[in-house]
């Protein structure tokens, strides 16, 4: 996951146009609920096999052993790496072995950020190494690095207040964690305002809630007509040192290098696969995750997990001989780590086909243990998920929620589209999120199972559907 939790409430309250009295909305609503619920009925035998096969059967654990041999073998995946060339390439063969259809390479452009060597000295009042991740898109400094005093703010507020001492230092930023979507706001954007008050580099405390020693890198945006300076993030415990330091009024110096290189954009592909529909093969739900990643740890949560288990979702569904009415296509994006840059090239060159986009779904929060689905509709369309949840009664794992989260299924949302996202208990995400730290000890198969049980059952059930999920454009 990339920059902020978008929140693409897509809730309506209209009521059809035809209704006449209150009582007979009333009787029509009924009656409607009803027939959902009778068709439902319908699919508790094939959500249990689907339940049964990726939790306790034959495809046990398999989702999760894939992303192993998968983050071992190739590692992590920067956009415009080598890596990431090999992990599109071993996915392409991957899918055409597990004999799925119409498995291709669709190609995009994506930006291509080199970290680059980089270290952090502070030099006063004792010299002390300090652990970085330069943020990508960040420029670098001079070969010899850049020397400056520092000055500590926790936000942006303090920055503005204090703008006159900032000219000519080192900006660290010591921001409390209040939430992601919030607190990324530093990461994004400390570097231009610091840059506003003059000042020479920008450190930011990583946005975390714990930290055992761990920076953790994340894409950063230069405003336009700011002059760029080099930005990086610090641990927490780094930050809170250089605050303490700062109270007592000692003063400190640091001496940064980054090597980092904006190169031109460059050569990728979203891949996609496929189960083609046996009635509407027009007819399309997106499930997804990205495949690209940070260029530290494995990727293995970010966003392999959520990648796997969409995989998982039509491999469960092959091996179970079911032929859905509609095509259920397996997108694992590019780029997301830029900006959903190589989702929003597929949404350009696919959005003529919006109208036969029945539902986009991505998980991209972690495959920790699942809670429920996070659903963007119109309220015809969540009465309907609302009972596809209760399918996955058996293993406990019913609520449906609101606003559907994911930065690649985020276009297709605001253009209409109903989208769904797997909600898993995210708490300790951060603590791992584009860090050393995510790697495959934070995966855990039995999770994995129940992600994909989840994940299969709900995109099945809807690509099989008679009708499309109502939707308001
Ligand atoms: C799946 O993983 C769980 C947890 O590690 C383990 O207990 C179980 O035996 C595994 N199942 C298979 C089929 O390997
Ligand atoms: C996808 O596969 C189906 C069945 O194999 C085939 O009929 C169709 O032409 C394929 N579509 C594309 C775009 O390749
Ligand atoms: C501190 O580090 C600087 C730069 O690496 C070095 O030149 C200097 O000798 C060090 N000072 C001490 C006291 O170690
Ligand atoms: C089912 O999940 C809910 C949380 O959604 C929990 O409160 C409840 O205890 C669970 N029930 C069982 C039988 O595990
Ligand atoms: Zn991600």
């Amino acid at each position: 996951m990339k920059l902020i939790f978008l929140t693409t409430a897509l809730v309506s309250y209209m009521l059809p146009a035809c209704l006449g009295f209150p009582y007979e909305q009333e009787v029509l609503h009924q009656t409607k609920h009803e027939r959902i619920k009778k068709v439902m009925a319908d699919y508790k035998d094939v959500a249990n096999a689907i339940i049964d096969l990726a939790v306790h059967g034959g495809a046990q654990n398999r989702s999760y052993n894939r992303l192993a041999r998968f983050v071992d073998t190739i590692g992590n995946r920067m956009s415009g790496t080598e890596n990431l060339k090999n992990a599109i390439n071993y996915m392409y063969k991957a899918l055409q072995e597990d004999k799925l259809q119409n498995v291709s390479l669709e190609p995009v452009k994506v930006p291509h950020w080199v970290r680059g060597e980089e270290s952090a000295m502070m030099l006063k009042p004792r010299n002390k190494s300090i652990a970085i991740l330069g943020l990508g898109s960040s420029i670098g400094t001079p070969p010899e690095g850049i020397s400056a005093e520092v000055i500590v703010v926790s936000s942006f507020t303090e920055l503005h207040n204090r703008a006159k001492e900032a000219k000519g230092k080192i900006v660290v930023y010591n921001q409390p964690f209040v939430s992601y979507g919030e607190t990324v706001q530093y990461r994004a954007y400390g570097a231009s305002e610091a840059a506003k008050v003059g000042a020479v580099a920008s450190l930011i405390r990583s946005i975390t809630p714990f930290s055992v020693y761990s920076p953790h890198t994340g894409w950063q945006d230069y405003q336009k007509d700011v002059p760029k300076i080099p930005t990086a993030c610090i641990s927490i415990e780094d930050a809170e040192m250089f605050a303490r330091m700062a109270s007592r009024g000692e003063t400190i110096v640091v001496l940064l290098k980054m090597g980092a290189i904006n190169n031109p954009d460059a050569d990728s592909f979203n891949t996609v696969a496929e189960i083609v529909g046996s009635k509407y093969p027009e007819q399309v739900v997106i499930v997804s995750g990205h495949l690209d990643s940070w260029d530290v740890g494995q990727g293995a949560m970010d966003d392999g997990g959520g990648a796997f288990i969409s995989w998982e979702a039509l491999s469960l569904i092959k091996d179970l001989g079911l032929h859905p009415k509609r095509t259920l296509r397996l997108v694992l994006w590019t780029g997301e780590e830029q900006g959903g840059v190589g989702a929003g090239q597929y949404y350009q060159s696919h959005k003529k086909d919006i109208s036969n986009i029945d539902l986009v779904m991505e998980t991209d929060i972690g495959t920790f243990m699942p809670t429920g689905l996070q659903f963007s509709g119109n309220t015809e369309a969540q009465a309907i998920m609302t009972e596809i949840m209760q399918l996955l009664k058996p293993i406990n794992i019913t609520n449906l929620y609101g606003n559907a989260e994911g930065t690649d299924i985020s276009y297709w949302m605001e253009a209409g589209v109903p989208g769904a996202s797997l909600i898993d208990e995210i708490d300790k995400y951060f603590w791992f999120h584009h860090s050393q730290g995510d790697t495959m000890t934070v995966q855990n198969p039995v999770w994995m199972n129940l992600c994909a049980a989840v994940w299969t059952v709900v995109s099945y059930v809807v690509a099989d559907l008679e009708e499309m999920l109502p939707r308001e454009r």
